[in-house]
């Protein structure tokens, strides 16, 4: 069966689906995505996404599409069309397909570009990785300020994550000044002494959605969560690591640079943290 993906109004098969040489998204990078978790047929934390989303677009002076009163039916839409059970739903929208390559952004009322598609991933709540716990080394943070923008500027996370395979680890996490911002395509955090520490919030890194609620949910179970900078060297140090984002929800980390945190396997922190925010997550699939 051909997926079936959204472009400009249209759902089309995928082999049909085009967008213009000249999309700004493709040119300059002037996009900005989400991507939304299917579990069970439903979506996960979609509002938390949509809110992200409207203010990405307005920290770039992006006009909104009309398609975005829309996108929680297209969401369902896609879902429905391609019969996702578990899985992702990526979304794009760039600055649009003006006439010609330009560095100035298109004239007013060039229509931005919508794009979304469904990657299914049967089982994603089940990730036997998740069970085993992931290697991460630290790469250099050489990525522009304004992270905590969701743009499709990505080609140093995927270096990052290059990196990492070409070192036997699964993942990267990005170092700034000493201190840790983020994986390439998640936001990262350590367990010392029962106490839940991450990077605060702010244009270093990306406002994740999934560490919105995982701090959420680690609040109300009387967890301890601190909101601050740690250093790598804090990392390797300490009892336990983890890692969320929409696609790995909360994953245990067991190795760091090559040393291996605790006992080397998923700590009971991480475990608990990934249950209680499938569990609770799948309540308010919608
Ligand atoms: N990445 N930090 C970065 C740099 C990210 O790219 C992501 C998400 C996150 C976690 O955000 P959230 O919890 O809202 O997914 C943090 C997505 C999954 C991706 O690019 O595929």
């Amino acid at each position: 069966m051909s997926r079936i993906v959204y472009v400009n109004g249209d759902y089309l098969p995928e082999e049909e689906a085009k967008v213009s040489v000249f999309d700004r998204g493709f040119l300059f990078a002037d996009g900005v995505y989400e991507v939304t978790s299917v579990l069970g047929g439903k979506l996960i934390d979609f509002d938390g996404h949509f809110k992200r989303l409207q203010r990405s677009l307005g920290e770039l002076d992006m006009p909104a599409p009309a398609a975005l009163d829309d996108l929680l039916e297209i969401h369902r839409a896609l879902v429905t069309r391609n019969e996702i059970v578990d899985g992702l739903i990526y979304l794009q929208i760039t600055r649009g397909a003006p006439a010609d390559r330009d560095f100035a952004f298109p004239p007013e009322g060039t229509e931005p570009t919508v794009v979304l598609f469904t990657q299914s991933k049967p089982g994603l709540g089940e990730s036997p990785q998740a069970k085993q716990g992931i290697k991460v080394i630290s790469i250099e943070d050489i990525r522009w300020g304004r992270r905590d923008i969701k743009t499709v500027q990505l080609l140093y996370p995927s270096m990052g994550k290059m990196m990492a395979k070409k070192a036997g680890a699964d993942d990267a996490w990005m170092v700034e000044d000493g201190l840790v911002t983020e994986g390439t395509s998640n936001n990262a955090y350590i367990v010392k002494d029962g106490k839940i520490i991450t990077r605060n919030l702010g244009t270093e890194i990306l406002h994740g959605i999934t560490r919105a609620a995982v701090l959420r949910f680690a609040r109300e179970a009387q967890m301890v969560v601190e909101e601050r900078p740690f250093t790598i060297e804090e990392a390797k140090a300490a009892d336990e690591a983890f890692f969320t984002s929409a696609s790995a929800f909360v994953m245990p980390v067991v190795e760091i640079d090559g040393v291996s945190l605790g006992d080397g396997v998923p700590g009971v922190v991480a475990s608990r943290l990934r249950e209680i925010y499938l569990e609770e997550s799948r309540k308010a699939a919608i």
